[in-house]
């Protein structure tokens, strides 16, 4: 489905290169993990793969194939309907998702073409269990309220179900489960094993290893601007081929020991 090949990024400002000639895939019904440490680059590789990095401050360089189409043009507009229809991203910061000032009722609305009563009806039903779905019970009041009226992981849980309910092709979900508790984390990644296992596509950005472990069937690791290993998730995990992801996973064994 998705092919980046040689995917490079620099910023116009510092002339810094912070991908640097990256490369990845993701198949009909797979998952793709990216994984590494902050500032490695994931946010930003996803941006662009999203058609979201303003090319007047950014360069952008390689290859983004979309069944075996290329996307990515030289002056930064996306196919029609790229972003909504065939991909959609869950943002990292869910208050750049939404606009401050707008009820969260209107924004959400504006985003699905409803056309007669009928099938604003039928929206607002499906919407009310997506909700529930990841622990949300109260859609009216959320309907009414402005974003920084809600928690930042009650947005996050607003932005993964409408976002869901888009049905993209491609899903990516930037460290979609960080602002939630655990019982809504389990509700969240539940909901997106579902759809993986509706056959859409998806890259989880994560910095837990046991989301990557339990939802992605390979994962890559960034480090830098760089892609240092890839492979299947449960051979990346298990035997390591660099020092760096081997840090990273015996990083997160150790914090699990401590807190337990
Ligand atoms: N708009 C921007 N202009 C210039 N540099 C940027 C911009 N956005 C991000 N960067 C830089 O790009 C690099 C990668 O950032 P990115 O947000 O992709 O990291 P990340 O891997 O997602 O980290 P985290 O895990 O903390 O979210 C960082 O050095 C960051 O400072
Ligand atoms: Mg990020």
């Amino acid at each position: 489905m998705l092919k980046v090949n040689g995917l490079e990024i620099t910023a116009r400002s510092a002339k810094e290169r912070l991908v640097k000639s990256i490369s990845f895939e993701v198949g009909k019904g797979e998952t793709l993990g990216l994984i590494g440490e902050s500032g490695s680059g994931k946010s930003i590789t996803a941006k662009a793969v999203m058609g979201l990095l303003n090319r007047r401050m950014f360069d952008i360089g390689g290859n983004i194939l979309w069944k075996n189409e290329e996307i990515l043009s030289k002056k930064g507009n996306m196919p029609r309907g790229w972003r909504g229809e065939q991909t959609a991203m869950i943002m990292q910061d869910p208050m750049t998702a939404f606009a401050p000032m707008m009820r969260l009722g209107k924004q959400i609305e504006m985003g699905f073409e409803l056309k007669g009563r009928n099938a604003k009806q039928l929206f607002y039903e499906q919407l009310d269990s997506a909700l529930k779905s990841v622990n949300l019970a109260d859609m009216k009041k959320i309907l009414k309220s402005y974003p920084d009226e809600l928690s930042g992981g009650m947005l996050q849980r607003v932005m993964i179900s409408v976002t869901l309910m888009k049905k993209p092709e491609l899903l990516i979900a930037d460290e979609c489960t960080t602002a939630v508790d655990a019982a809504s984390e389990y509700m969240i990644l539940k909901q997106l094993e579902q759809q993986r296992k509706n056959g859409m596509s998806m890259i989880i950005i994560t910095h837990d290893f046991g989301v990557a472990a339990r939802l992605c069937d390979k994962v890559a690791v960034m480090k830098s601007g760089n892609i240092i290993e890839k492979g299947k998730t449960l051979d990346v995990f298990t035997s390591p081929q660099t020092e760096y992801t081997h840090e990273l996973a015996a990083a997160s064994v150790l914090f699990r020991e401590d807190v337990c």
